[in-house]
């Protein structure tokens, strides 16, 4: 039997959860590259992922976010981590490319609110009083979603090492081979 091909590793959940700097570790361990979505967004379009909903509206951040997931996505050997709203549409999961391994790194609204630091202006979705209303709210109806991944990772106490060091086991275990000693 074959093994699997694995080309590259997918990181999706909420804002706060750790995708960047889990992807970061990750991809280092695996001398692979790391790619996230919303600073690819915003080189292309030479400004901030705040400006773009501010200037232009969430919608159109959304297309951008589509277009730039879909070019990232045919990349290989490379750690993605997606904007916490990209899995959150139909067929987003469903639809990736195969050899790609995608986890879900899961985080409470509290702990993803503390770990955002609200009012840093950097996440337009949570910069408002009510932040973890919003957090709790946009958390319950993105997990169905979410929920799509390959495997799910709780991080909610986890130091980031920590969360990378159970991905690389379980790429490991899935995909024999791929991390060198
Ligand atoms: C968003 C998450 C952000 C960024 C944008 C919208 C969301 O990315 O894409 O502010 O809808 O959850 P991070 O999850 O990397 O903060």
């Amino acid at each position: 039997m074959t093994a699997p091909s694995l080309d590259r590793v997918l990181l999706v959940g909420f804002m706060g959860s750790g995708k960047t700097s889990v992807g970061r570790a990750v991809a280092r361990r695996l001398g692979w590259r790391f790619v996230d979505f919303d600073r690819e967004i915003e080189a292309q379009e030479g400004c901030s992922v705040a400006e773009i909903f501010t200037q232009r509206g969430e919608p159109a951040f959304r297309a951008l976010e589509e277009e730039v997931a879909r070019r990232l996505l045919r990349l290989d050997h490379v750690v993605l981590a997606s904007g916490g709203g990209w899995a959150a549409a139909p067929g987003r999961l469903a639809g990736v490319p195969p050899g790609t391994a995608s986890f879900w790194l899961q985080v409470s609204a509290p702990e993803a609110i503390r770990r955002a630091g609200v009012g840093a202006g950097s996440r337009p979705l949570l910069a408002r009083p009510d932040a973890q209303e919003e957090a709790i709210r946009l958390i319950a109806r993105r997990a169905p979603f979410y929920k799509d991944a390959t495997w799910a990772v709780d991080t909610e106490r986890s130091p980031v090492l920590d969360v990378a060091a159970r991905i690389l086991g379980i790429l490991a275990e899935a995909y024999p081979g791929v991390i060198s000693e």
